[in-house]
């Protein structure tokens, strides 16, 4: 198959692109490498890429670039579209709103008018546990009413689903979104709080624990989310799975259309987890204890009996291996 991923430069890309090399695709990623963060670990992964994936090639292009975006669809004809590139984070959305509907909304029209052009048979795309907003039920259920999120990023991918919908019921686009749950694992982010974490307590300093420390997170580590993504995009959804007039529920449609959650499926204390990340360093964290940030969500909690019910997988990665994991390439890339 002929496949494209977007966002290849970025943490979930690069690790997508590289367990779907190998597999006789023909993948093509775009990035535009922009430098909300520290663009050599974008350029990093780009050339782990090169030296090591034959199959995958690189386009630096802007998601919000109507015509080169419609020019590449027109010229590669891929056969499905993996479309991870975002603006990511929470916080940063409420510094900066427009940077989030140029690639978040704009940059989605233009990868779902692709697929529709192109006649693209999946679209498999980025959503995010963020949607579940006030949501105080758990598990987080995609069922569940997601009309209340936080922050601009969170309506933001609420809008990328919605968006899809009306695709896969207009032009029969099929579309599924995954809401991943706080990704974590070698090649990071360093945006993240494990990541922010680790590089405290290596150099010393305090680490900033947010709501004094009273916070609950699904974290899941980046291979289970890749399994999820790669098994996901050979389920691809058909048309009239749910009759209309059926009851519907948010993540059922008469449309080619389903949403899964991917997230490993309980939540930890956050204080648990700055434990494991204890043990993993072998350093003592330092808290600066601060109330809760606007924007931010108290707990997560991933309800994966659907994503098991398509695909015959659930995650399995648990937070010691898992950060243990994340320690040994953060010590090898960085030296310390
Ligand atoms: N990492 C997580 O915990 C998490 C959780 C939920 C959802 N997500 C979503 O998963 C996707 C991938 O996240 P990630 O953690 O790999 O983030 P990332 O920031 O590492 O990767 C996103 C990539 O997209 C690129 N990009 C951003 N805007 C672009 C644009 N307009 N045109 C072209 N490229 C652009 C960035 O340069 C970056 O390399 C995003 O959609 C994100 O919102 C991530």
């Amino acid at each position: 198959m002929k496949l494209l991923i977007t966002g290849m430069a970025g943490f979930i890309g690069h690790a997508v692109a590289k367990r779907l090399s190998g597999q006789g695709h023909e993948i093509v990623g775009i990035d535009n490498l922009n430098e909300y963060y520290d663009v050599s670990l974008k350029q990093a992964r780009l050339d782990d890429l090169a030296a090591n994936c034959e199959d995958v090639r690189f386009i630096k292009m802007d998601l919000g670039d109507r015509v080169g975006m419609a020019a590449l669809f027109r010229d590669q004809r891929f056969d499905r579209v993996i479309h991870l590139a975002a603006q990511a984070g929470v916080r940063y959305s409420l510094e900066n709103p427009h940077v989030y509907a140029d690639s978040n909304l704009i940059g989605h029209l233009n990868v779902l008018e692709g697929c529709r052009q192109q006649k693209v048979k999946h679209l498999v795309y980025a959503s995010s546990s963020s949607v579940y907003g006030m949501n105080a039920k758990t598990p987080f259920d995609t069922a569940d009413n997601v009309d209340h999120p936080v922050s601009l990023y969170a309506a933001t991918k609420k809008a990328n689903e919605l968006m899809s919908h009306t695709y896969a019921h207009l032009y029969d686009v099929p579309t599924t979104g995954l809401r991943f749950f706080t990704v974590y694992g070698p090649w990071g982010r360093p945006d993240m709080a494990i990541f922010k974490f680790v590089k405290a307590m290596f150099e010393g300093k305090p680490i900033q624990v947010y709501n004094h420390g009273d916070m609950s997170r699904d974290f899941t580590y980046i291979d289970d989310i890749v399994e999820g993504i790669v098994r996901v995009l050979d389920v691809i959804p058909q048309a009239g799975a749910a009759r209309p007039g059926d009851v519907a529920t948010p993540d059922k449609s008469a449309a080619p259309y389903s949403l899964y959650n991917i997230g490993y499926g309980a939540p930890l204390s956050l204080m648990d987890f700055i434990r494991a990340l204890e043990t993993a360093t072998g350093r003592e964290a330092i808290c600066e204890y601060l109330p809760m940030q606007p924007g931010d969500v108290p707990r997560t909690w991933a309800d994966t009996e659907a994503l098991l019910q398509a695909t015959g997988y659930r995650p399995k990665v648990g937070v010691d291996e898992g950060v243990a994991r994340f320690v040994e390439w953060y010590r090898g890339f960085y030296n310390v």
